[in-house]
């Protein structure tokens, strides 16, 4: 089977470019490295973009831009999501930096964009705004989750890592523990995107940056139970919820256990249903916002 092994970039439609632009930019500490009318392309560092912005009508996630590993055939993997009965396109102009792309639709609404080779903006970090390590996971809503899990390993080789109750599934495509996670909710959205930053000094630099900016935490810092991260979330100049996490577990695949960690509570860590909702949710207590999860 054919899987994707990374996540890449997130695509959002935006009604207000340039104020998400300078979110992204002053505030996270990303570059703008192409502008082009109404298509905004900004970058961690290294690749050619984490985020993509286009103006549109609303606030939502276009699309999730996954890598396939170097010198996978793109009309197999075409085959192999096809043979599930679903609908594929072929597009050159889908990323300014992406040559050949497969897009296809999951089964919650969001396009996925996957592809092998991708050229690089070489920009590098940033020395001001928060400038994380990398992209490290989206976080959708579901009306139904447990199919869309089905999607996620049938379609794109997906491992669950973690279940939280029945509610909320964790899972991988590399050895970080989690890159997309899918929650139930009442309608089918994106529920928030996540940044690795170095450690948790980075953190607390961070909060203090986004202080400067009266941009307040909606929840953290907090240790997640399930990941072992420790966490932040704010929102972004569209309300939409943007974590930046460190310290998150690592999964060795042969053994199939997690690296251990002095925040384990089972030895060895390895994936399971956590049935204490309190403590996957937050080690360290304060359970999040009423309505966070919708
Ligand atoms: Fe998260």
């Amino acid at each position: 089977m054919i899987k994707v092994n990374r996540i890449v970039y997130t695509a959002f439609e935006t009604p207000d470019l340039e104020a998400q632009v300078e979110h992204y930019t002053k505030i996270m500490g990303l570059t703008l490295v192409e502008q082009d009318g109404d298509a905004a392309y900004l970058s961690a560092g290294g690749d050619h973009h984490t985020v993509a912005l286009r103006k549109g009508g609303e606030a939502r996630c276009d699309a999730v831009g996954f890598q396939l590993p170097p010198g996978t055939d793109l009309d197999a993997y075409e085959k192999q999501v096809q043979a599930h009965g679903i609908k594929t396109e072929r597009r050159t102009d889908a990323q300014p930096d992406i040559k050949d792309a497969l897009i296809f639709s999951d089964n919650n609404g969001t396009n996925v964009e996957a592809f092998v080779e991708a050229e690089p903006a070489g920009v590098g970090f940033q020395p001001s705004g928060i400038s994380p390590n990398k992209l490290g996971h989206v976080a959708f809503n579901c009306t139904d989750t447990q199919s869309t899990v089905k999607f996620y390993c049938d379609v794109l080789g997906f491992t669950v890592s973690d279940w939280m109750g029945d509610f909320f599934a964790f899972l991988r495509c590399g050895p970080d523990h989690h890159t997309i996670n899918l929650v139930d909710g009442a309608k089918s959205k994106m529920h928030h995107i996540a940044f690795e930053l170095r450690d948790w000094t980075h953190i607390r630099d961070a909060c203090d940056w986004l202080a400067q900016d009266r941009i307040p935490l909606v929840w953290g810092p907090v240790r997640h139970g399930i990941g072992h991260n420790i966490s932040t979330y704010h929102r972004n100049a569209d309300g939409q919820i943007i974590e930046l996490f460190c310290e998150l577990d690592r999964v060795n695949e042969e053994l199939g256990t997690y690296e251990p960690r002095r925040t384990h509570q089972e030895f060895p860590q390895k994936g399971k249903t956590w049935e204490d909702i309190q403590l996957a949710a937050n080690m360290w207590g304060s359970p999040p916002p009423e309505g966070f999860l919708d």
